[in-house]
């Protein structure tokens, strides 16, 4: 049983946040900004605007395309580590928006590889027959954890949700693997330290230290992260016999321009067929890959049998890859 890509999806907040707005806030500068990630702006979300809020409309606009019925939906995935509540699943709320109700739905944590984590547990319940169609969606509402009083990393951010459904398929048009990697020894380089069990948000030290935002030792992991993307797009093409030059796009985690860059020069891809969108939306964390996903192809980027690689690196560390046959 082959696995396909039936529709894509996106849903992004209407609040645009600027590097120059930013320099209000913080000791910053658009210069710095756009030199050292390639961000111009942000979407940010407002009052009443939730993680659920852009993960349904996203798989919406993702059943639509694919012209299948929120009831068909078998199974729901969602990454993310920005979910509307700690429990129930922010999957569970999403099934209620969108009227899933034959759905099983839960969370998924790889933080900004949620996505390609999602991607390769999908095909492996299609594979085996459990399910027929799954929504798998990546959606952040970042903003909400971030420290807008720390330029290392307030400036780096933003929300929004994409979606994908897949679907069983006899055809050849199909996901052709899909990798994926952990290395915990590196947790504390990227990570949230308060309101889990270590650092409760019922505790005042959580609140005074800051505890409760996001903390990023951005040199580290912006080293780890080239490396290990890298890893991820070559275990992918050996896996299929290709190399580089089989590609037609690679959409790449959406962190920083020099991350893209670094990680193309040492595949030996051109800018040409590089997919990036960092400089509207920032890092989207588990949102950035099915938001550049549902871009290109809305664009008309993806012509049947192109050869597309997706590959990811977040917190954790986790990292992996897809190919994709279109
Ligand atoms: O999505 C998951 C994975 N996340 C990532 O992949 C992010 C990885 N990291 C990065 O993208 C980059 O490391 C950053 C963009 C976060 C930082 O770029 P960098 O080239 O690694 O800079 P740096 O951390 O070495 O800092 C250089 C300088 C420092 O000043 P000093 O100590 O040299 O005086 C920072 O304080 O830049 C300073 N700096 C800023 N200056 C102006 C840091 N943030 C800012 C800022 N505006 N917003």
């Amino acid at each position: 049983m082959n696995v396909r890509i039936a529709g894509t999806g996106s849903a992004l907040p209407g609040k645009i946040l600027t590097n120059t707005e930013l320099e209000q806030l913080v000791d910053t500068s658009d210069e710095w900004i756009t030199t050292r990630t390639g961000i111009k702006e942000r979407r940010i979300a407002v009052e009443g605007e939730y993680t659920s809020t852009f993960a349904a409309e996203a798989g919406r606009r993702a059943m639509e395309m694919a012209g299948v019925h929120p009831e068909e939906i078998d199974l729901i995935i969602l990454g993310t580590v920005t979910p509307d509540f700690p429990f129930p699943s922010t999957a569970c709320i999403v099934q209620d928006l969108l009227g899933a109700t034959n759905a099983t739905a839960f969370d998924l944590s790889a933080a900004c590889s949620g996505f390609i984590f999602g991607l390769s547990i999908a095909e492996k319940y299609i594979r085996s027959g459990a399910a027929r169609k799954i929504l798998v969606i990546g959606a952040e509402v970042l903003s909400r954890i971030v420290d807008w009083q720390d330029r290392n990393t307030c400036v780096l951010f933003g929300d929004g949700a994409g979606a994908v459904v897949l679907e069983a398929s006899d055809g050849d048009h199909s996901l052709l693997s899909t990798h994926t990697f952990s290395n915990g020894s590196y947790w504390n380089l990227l990570y949230q330290p308060g309101s889990g069990s270590r650092n409760p948000a019922t505790n005042s030290r959580t609140i005074d230290e800051r505890l409760i935002y996001l903390k990023m030792e951005g040199n580290d992991v912006f080293k780890h992260a080239v490396r290990s993307m890298e890893e991820a797009a070559v275990k992918a093409l050996d896996a299929n016999g290709l190399s580089a030059s089989d590609l037609t796009l690679m959409i790449p985690h959406q962190a920083n321009r020099r991350i893209i860059d670094a990680t193309a020069k040492r595949l030996g891809l051109g800018a040409d067929r590089l997919f990036t969108n960092l400089e509207k939306y920032g890092n989207t964390s588990s949102a950035s890959i099915p938001i550049a996903l549902d871009e290109a192809n809305r664009q008309g980027l993806l012509k049947p049998d192109n050869k597309l690689l997706v590959v990811a690196f977040g917190g954790g560390f986790t990292y992996g890859s897809a190919l994709i046959n279109w």
